[in-house]
């Protein structure tokens, strides 16, 4: 257990409530604040803003930075501020900007977890901004990015992005086999299986991206666009709704025309980046 620290969180939402929790069980004394009247974790006390900025670190988990920002004023008496809240890049460097001119130290972190994992071992949390990492310990592991205020927010989209991706996906395999009876109980167990061996080629895509160079003996792009047209195919014959083949398509078939039919699928990064 760390030094014990006075710690305030504002916002008791479903994950603002598990770290309150999470710092208690880790001995600190914690104050919380909400808008609405809900009732406060076990072994907190409820504050006003004013007080909460009294203590040694304010820990931030609400829905929005839109939300957020008002409700910090000046900093009036923060000294540390860690932000909890999820937003984009910018809106981290910002807030950087905003800690800097107030006098308050501020970590931008983001949450690679669900409210029941705060505070076991599965909880990664990413941060940036200052090194230091406060009371980020009792949530989960913490990570440290770098000096750069939105490299935490920048991870969290990439990595959620992928997450999305593949819920995407696997819901539009459901569907498609679900035309034909088979239940997801059937299905996923091959599905999780062939991820896992989906996740091998990730690496070597990786770096054929930062080289910029895509000859491959695996698989063409070419071969790949007409795999995604079958599928778009498919589920019009089944009369499922095609958006998500249907964007891949169109963007590894863009990839096509400016001459990456006979390269890897990595090639399709040159589309998106411009
Ligand atoms: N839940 C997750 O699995 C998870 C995982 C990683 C990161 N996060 C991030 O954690 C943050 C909170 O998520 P959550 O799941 O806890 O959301 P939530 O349960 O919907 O809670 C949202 C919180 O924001 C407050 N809020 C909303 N509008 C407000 C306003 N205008 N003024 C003041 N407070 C306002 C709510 O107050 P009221 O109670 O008064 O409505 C509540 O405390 C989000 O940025 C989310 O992306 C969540």
């Amino acid at each position: 257990m760390g030094t014990k620290k006075s710690v305030s969180v504002l916002g008791l939402g479903r994950m603002g409530s598990a770290l309150a929790t999470a710092l208690v069980e880790q001995g600190h004394e914690v104050t919380v604040w909400n808008r609405s009247d809900k009732p406060v974790p076990v072994n907190t006390t409820r504050a006003t803003l004013e007080e909460s900025f009294r203590s040694d670190v304010v820990v931030t988990c609400l829905s929005t930075y839109d939300v957020q920002r008002p409700l910090l004023g000046n900093g009036d008496g923060i000294k540390t501020l860690v932000n909890l809240t999820s937003g984009t890049p910018e809106q981290a460097r910002a807030t950087a900007r905003w800690a800097a001119a107030n006098g308050v130290e501020y970590v931008d972190g983001v949450i690679m977890a669900v409210p029941q994992q705060i505070g076991t071992a599965q909880a990664r949390i990413l941060f940036s901004g200052s090194a230091n990492h406060h009371v980020l310990g009792a949530f989960g592991e913490p990570v440290y990015l770098g000096e750069d205020a939105g490299l935490a927010a920048l991870y969290d989209l990439a990595l959620l992005g992928i997450m999305w991706s593949t819920f995407g996906g696997y819901l539009q395999a459901l569907a498609l086999v679900g035309s034909a009876g088979i239940t997801p109980r059937q299905f996923t167990p091959l599905a999780t299986d062939w991820l896992s061996v989906v996740t091998t080629f990730l690496p070597g895509m990786g770096e054929e991206t930062h080289s910029r160079s895509y000859e491959t003996d695996v698989s063409a792009l070419d071969i790949n666009v007409s795999g995604l047209r079958l599928l778009a195919e498919a589920g019009a014959e089944q009369g499922l709704d095609t958006t998500l083949p249907q964007a891949l398509h169109d963007l590894f078939e863009r990839a096509q025309r400016i001459g990456h039919g006979a390269h890897g699928i990595a090639s399709v990064i040159e589309e998106i980046r411009k």
